[in-house]
């Protein structure tokens, strides 16, 4: 049964099992959708759970059975101005605030993931879906186009013809076409989604966590920089590691045959 629990946030709930964090998104009646309360709110609990030493790996999800998130409140598109929603997207950039968070970020993808929630979805580092879940970009059926990242990290994940036609066509696809086409990680029947995805969690959660977050950094590097300059980064992020206890760690426990205690520094 869950645990999760509010947090001081209207629209978010945070449950802690051992060294996972779960944020749950918590407007079911509104299928999740990304409001402004939400961003704020979800920038301000990342910031939180960053410095956090007992949270080694997130999983994000949506609450209810039907959506994960369908997308930004299209509500609150109404009158809004292009200055002002250029300010949503950048000074309150949830999506930044994913993509750049220093530790591991699971999606937990339970139903609509749409416009702003596949983008979210995309900002994180692992999609795990459930066999009911279905994905889309649909905001060319408003007049717009994605803006929270799905033309550039969909494009980057599945290739330019996929992400065109999806964007192009606003065509909502299902969890096994997602998987196909490299969108998800993992589809798993609705009713084990949440076991499956802890298991990753705990699995990932049990490395050290400076590697953890050093690998995510070198891994993001591939899409974002030339071989070259991503080659030559990686080795001083490699580098890196040779100086922290973690290294150290991990290295004696495996000649000693045993199980490294990481120590995060
Ligand atoms: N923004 C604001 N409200 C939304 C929303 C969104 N993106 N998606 C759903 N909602 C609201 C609906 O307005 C409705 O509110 P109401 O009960 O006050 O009328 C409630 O959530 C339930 O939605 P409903 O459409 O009745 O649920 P459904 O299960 O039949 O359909 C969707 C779910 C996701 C297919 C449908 O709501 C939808 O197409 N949403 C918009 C998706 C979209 O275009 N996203 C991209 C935005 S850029």
């Amino acid at each position: 049964m869950s645990q999760a629990q509010p947090v001081g946030y209207e629209t978010l709930l945070l449950e802690r099992r051992e060294r996972v964090a779960i944020i749950t998104i918590n407007r079911p009646d509104k299928r999740n959708a990304l409001n402004i309360k939400t961003r704020e709110e979800g920038a301000a609990l990342l910031e939180e759970l960053r410095t956090d030493d007992s949270v080694g790996v997130v999983v994000f999800t949506g609450a209810g059975d039907k959506a994960f998130i369908a997308g930004a409140d299209i509500g609150e598109f109404a009158g809004r101005t292009a200055m002002m929603q250029r300010d949503v997207m950048t000074s309150r950039s949830l999506f930044t605030a994913f993509d750049t968070f220093p530790k591991p970020v699971i999606a937990m993808i339970n139903g609509y993931c749409l416009g702003g929630g596949c983008e979210l979805a995309l900002a994180c580092d692992i999609r795990v879906a459930s066999e009911t879940a279905s994905f889309g970009q649909p905001e060319i059926n408003l007049g717009i186009i994605p803006g929270g990242g799905g033309t550039q990290r969909l494009t980057r994940l599945v290739g330019e013809g996929k992400a065109m036609e999806l964007i192009l066509s606003g065509d909502i696809i299902d969890a096994k076409t997602a998987y196909e086409i490299g969108l998800v990680n993992h589809v798993f029947p609705a009713d084990q989604l949440e076991a499956k995805t802890m298991e990753i969690a705990n699995r990932i959660a049990g490395k050290s966590p400076i590697a953890l977050s050093l690998a995510k950094e070198a891994v993001k590097l591939a899409s974002r920089s030339n071989l070259d300059e991503g080659l030559r980064r990686e080795v001083d992020l490699f580098a890196l590691c040779f100086s922290t206890a973690d290294k150290d760690e991990g290295v004696t426990a495996f000649l000693e045959k045993r199980k490294p205690v990481w120590k995060g520094k």
